[in-house]
């Protein structure tokens, strides 16, 4: 789809309502602990599916520590929404992701100690090699999301280099330790947020969003998806994956 086609139709879609991208990278890590069968992403997946997900997120980590590539091989194929792949901006991946096609792909930072993603993508810093990525991506028909901290010269250089979207992290409004370093936090990202549409930016955001925090998220004008994982398999062990995804999405379309 044309850049400019995949812009308006994502834009009508969150003036209608925001999307929810649940990310069952969790399920596979439970998985990996015994290197077994179960509990299984795929499963998973279909099930998130019939609670109201919109699109299912998984990240192929380069050191394969949750999402193997036979799943998201999988999941290319079996499921019904859209998949949007998280990955580092690495030669294996690309190749990986030019190969399978999902719907879209988000480039994040990825270091192999941490425990998950933690910041964002340093695009004004590493331009070039982002924007070599971005093309091949897109040539491959692919939408390209840019994983970054809320911040205008972040935002300014995924314009640049032909990101179609930005997710904003939300991690540090999510992690705030008091009310006021969460306004500061949440100001950050609504001003980011109408930064990126003003530049003609789809806008998404996610990490560390719950049950409490993600309601002030959704209603940042234009937003189109949240990214949401942790919390969702979290609390599906108690509830059931299908009536996690539906509470997160009640909250989110409320
Ligand atoms: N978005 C991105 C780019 C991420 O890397 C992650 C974590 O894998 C998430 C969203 C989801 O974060 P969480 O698991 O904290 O909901």
């Amino acid at each position: 789809m044309q850049n400019g086609s995949l812009q308006t139709e994502r834009l009508q879609e969150s003036l209608l309502s925001v999307k929810l991208g649940v990310n069952i990278d969790h399920v596979a890590q439970v998985r990996q602990a015994r290197k077994g069968m179960v509990p299984d992403p795929i499963l998973a997946a279909q099930i998130a599916e019939k609670g109201g997900a919109d699109a299912i997120t998984v990240h192929l980590r380069e050191d394969r520590r949750h999402i193997q590539d036979k799943d998201v091989q999988f999941l290319r194929k079996i499921i019904k929404t859209k998949l949007n792949l998280e990955m580092a901006c690495a030669e294996e991946m690309v190749s990986f992701a030019c190969k399978l096609k999902p719907e879209d792909v988000c480039l994040v930072p990825e270091k192999r100690e941490e425990l998950t993603t933690e910041g964002g993508l340093d695009v004004v810093s590493h331009k070039g090699k982002i924007e070599k990525t971005i093309l091949r991506l897109k040539k491959a028909g692919i939408s390209v999301s840019l994983f970054i901290d809320p911040e205008v010269e972040q935002i300014e250089s995924a314009k640049e280099i032909g990101a179609d979207c930005v997710e904003l992290h939300t991690g540090l409004y999510a992690n705030a330790k008091n009310n006021l370093r969460e306004k500061i936090e949440y100001r950050k990202l609504v001003q980011a947020g109408a930064f990126a549409r003003e530049c003609g930016l789809i806008l998404n955001a996610g990490h560390g969003l719950d049950y409490e925090n993600v309601t002030q998220v959704a209603k940042i004008f234009q937003m189109h998806e949240l990214n949401i994982g942790f919390s969702i398999v979290a609390r599906a062990i108690f509830i059931g994956m299908e009536q996690a995804v539906k509470e997160m999405k009640a909250l989110i379309v409320g």
